[in-house]
């Protein structure tokens, strides 16, 4: 950082070793100390923190007098000597806490209006504040450290996916709606009154079609689009490093993007163990509850449908004699000491993930069962589900009977709430890939089939015969990169026919003619000789949230969005004139 810059050193880089050399340095003047005599001033910049010191026998007194008249956040230019900070007055927290810099000049750069809160790690304020003034939010060296996690993540992925002949093109974000699930942004045209481009949701239609043109392997750091509603690990515009391959099956997709994501992380300091598990979604939601599963901790779904098949509990019973639908528990060590009170407000935990109830069992550590069932379970029925969950006083076992996949949602939902509320040890960082997404789901709201995934996906060859006869039975070639209990990254392999993509899209709930009106230059280009493809996108946000140990996306963007999709500083959106709206043919209902 030292040439071209009005400075010879950052604030982080002098040490014993510099002792009597003459330096400058930039920054802001973070704390200052006034001891009658002398002034200390801890100078900031992006890197880190130098103290300098003011003293009048130095230099005719002039800096120290400028000194006196400086405060917060003032950025400064100082030059002087490098000494020795007197015995006992080290920093030993600080990189350069065994010197100081004794000042001979100054230059007041800029002055500052006091901040709206203070430059520190720890700031008690709210968000809202934060983002206001997020240009001071981010002089914070907890805020400057993730962006720059961030920068060397990005580089680094940047950089394993150039070394391994991946090229980087760019596409455009004026473009036509390409779907991923969420509503589009649209953009009026001004030259074609009444025409809309949308911002893409992904660049998923362009990357296959660079695919058509031969470029065999892509990648891009890409901005997406999508109008959602937000929460902590989604924002209207987030960025993906995307990728494509052709002339390659689904193993070397997986390998590639296994070795890329492995050099990244070690470029961080972050060890990804090769290969990693592959899970299957029928078993992420059979054993975890989720098709995103956190496996630091274990407390695995049992299926218990079995035992419970003549019981006197109704609910059980009836759920165990339909098709469908299952009865299933887990089982959380520790919280069977729980007070009946504390237990009873799980319910209300249980309905946020769509339960009509939570029936439980607290296995007391004087050996006595408390639960509102019991009454109904016989002898051999609790013979085995102590035998299947490994039952041990202060268990408790919670239960979720009806249809396979919401069963397994509600006590997956359970396990992630167990988890947090009884505070378990998170260590480390947890990766595996989860595969084999169905290709589809029934959609009740629209009442249509919906792509899992999205509509480009490959089915399985052996399933393509069942497409139109029993479409929920069709499995593709997916898989998702899941990072400490989230979805990190998604991928799958293509349809590569232009007939088998046109049948896709009739499942879902396409006419030929609207297809083709929204895909036709998908359809068309499929049949100029497109290759064998997948790919793959990470969610560059959520991975640097992870990395950063942060819970929210927010604090890894520069300048996020509020939950109503607000920029509080420029107080996007905002209302534009007459002229603007007339000029792109648009009247305001
Ligand atoms: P998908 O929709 O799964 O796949 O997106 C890939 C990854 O992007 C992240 N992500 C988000 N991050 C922040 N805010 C959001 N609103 C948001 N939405 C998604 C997630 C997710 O795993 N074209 C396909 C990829 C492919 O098949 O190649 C796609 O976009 O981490
Ligand atoms: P009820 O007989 O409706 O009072 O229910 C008895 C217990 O079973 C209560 O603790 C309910 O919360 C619970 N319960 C009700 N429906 C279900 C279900 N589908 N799965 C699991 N527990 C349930």
């Amino acid at each position: 950082m030292s040439t071209f810059s009005m400075h010879t050193h950052t604030c982080d880089e002098l040490r014993t070793s510099d002792i009597g050399a003459e330096v400058t340095l930039t920054g802001w003047v973070w704390h200052r100390r006034d001891h009658g005599g002398l002034i200390f001033i801890d100078l900031r910049d992006r890197e880190g923190v130098t103290q300098i010191s003011f003293d009048p026998d130095n230099s005719g007194g002039t800096a120290f007098h400028t000194a006196e008249t400086v405060r917060s956040e003032w950025p400064i230019k100082v030059t002087g000597t490098v000494r020795k900070r007197p015995e006992g007055m080290e920093n030993a927290k600080l990189a350069t806490g065994n010197i100081e810099v004794l000042v001979s000049s100054i230059e007041v750069l800029n002055t500052s209006r006091t901040p709206a809160f203070q430059i520190e790690d720890h700031v008690d304020v709210s968000e809202d504040v934060r983002l206001r003034y997020r240009y001071l939010d981010l002089r914070r060296p907890s805020m400057m450290s993730r962006m720059r996690l961030r920068s060397d993540f990005t580089f680094a992925i940047r950089e394993a996916l150039h070394r391994r002949a991946f090229m980087e093109v760019e596409t455009p974000a004026l473009f036509k709606s390409t779907p991923e699930g969420a509503r589009d942004f649209i953009v009026p045209s001004r030259l074609q009154p009444g025409n809309f481009y949308a911002l893409p949701q992904s660049p998923q239609l362009l990357k296959q079609l660079l695919m058509v043109s031969g470029v065999e392997r892509y990648y891009q750091v890409a901005k997406c689009f999508r109008d959602e509603d937000l929460r902590a690990d989604r924002q209207p515009e987030f960025t993906q490093v995307d990728v494509e391959m052709s002339f390659a099956n689904q193993d070397d997709v997986m390998g590639a993007l296994e070795e890329v994501l492995h050099d990244a992380f070690a470029a961080v300091g972050v060890d990804m163990p090769l290969p990693l598990r592959r899970i299957p979604f029928v078993d992420a939601m059979n054993t975890y509850g989720t098709d995103k599963p956190d496996t630091r901790f274990d407390m695995r779904l049992h299926d218990v449908t079995d035992i419970f098949a003549n019981s006197k509990f109704k609910i059980f019973a009836t759920a165990a004699n339909t098709e469908g639908q299952v009865v299933k528990c887990i089982n959380a060590k520790g919280a069977g000491t729980w007070a009946r009170s504390q237990i009873d407000k799980l319910a209300n935990v249980a309905a946020t993930f769509g339960a009509k109830g939570l029936a439980w069992i607290a296995f007391r550590e004087d050996g006595s069962v408390n639960s509102p069932i019991v009454k109904f379970f016989s002898d051999e029925e609790m013979e085995a589900l102590r035998a299947e969950c490994e039952v041990e006083p202060g268990d408790l076992v919670m239960f979720a009977a009806g249809p396979w996949q919401l069963s397994c949602e509600i006590l997956g939902g359970m396990r992630n709430h167990m988890a947090h509320a009884m505070e378990l040890p998170l260590e480390g960082h947890d990766f595996l890939w989860v595969v084999d997404f169905p290709l589809v789901h029934w959609d009740e709201d629209r009442k249509a089939y919906a792509a899992e995934h999205q509509p480009f996906t490959q089915p399985f060859e052996e399933d393509i015969d069942r497409l139109e006869s029993d479409p929920l039975s069709v499995g593709s070639h997916t898989y998702d990169f899941v990072m400490d209990g989230y979805e990190a990254g998604g991928g799958g392999m293509r349809v590569h026919n232009a007939e088998l993509q046109l049948r896709i899209l009739k499942l879902l709930g396409f006419t030929e003619e609207r297809a083709r009106e929204q895909f036709g230059f998908l359809l068309d280009a499929l049949e100029y000789g497109a290759p064998p493809m997948g790919g793959f996108a990470l969610g560059l946000d959520r991975v640097c949230m992870l990395l950063a140990g942060c819970d929210s996306i927010r604090e890894v963007m520069a300048f996020p969005k509020t939950s109503n999709g607000n920029d509080l500083m420029s107080d996007a959106p905002s209302a534009v004139s007459g002229r603007q709206l007339k000029e792109v043919s648009l009247r305001l209902l």
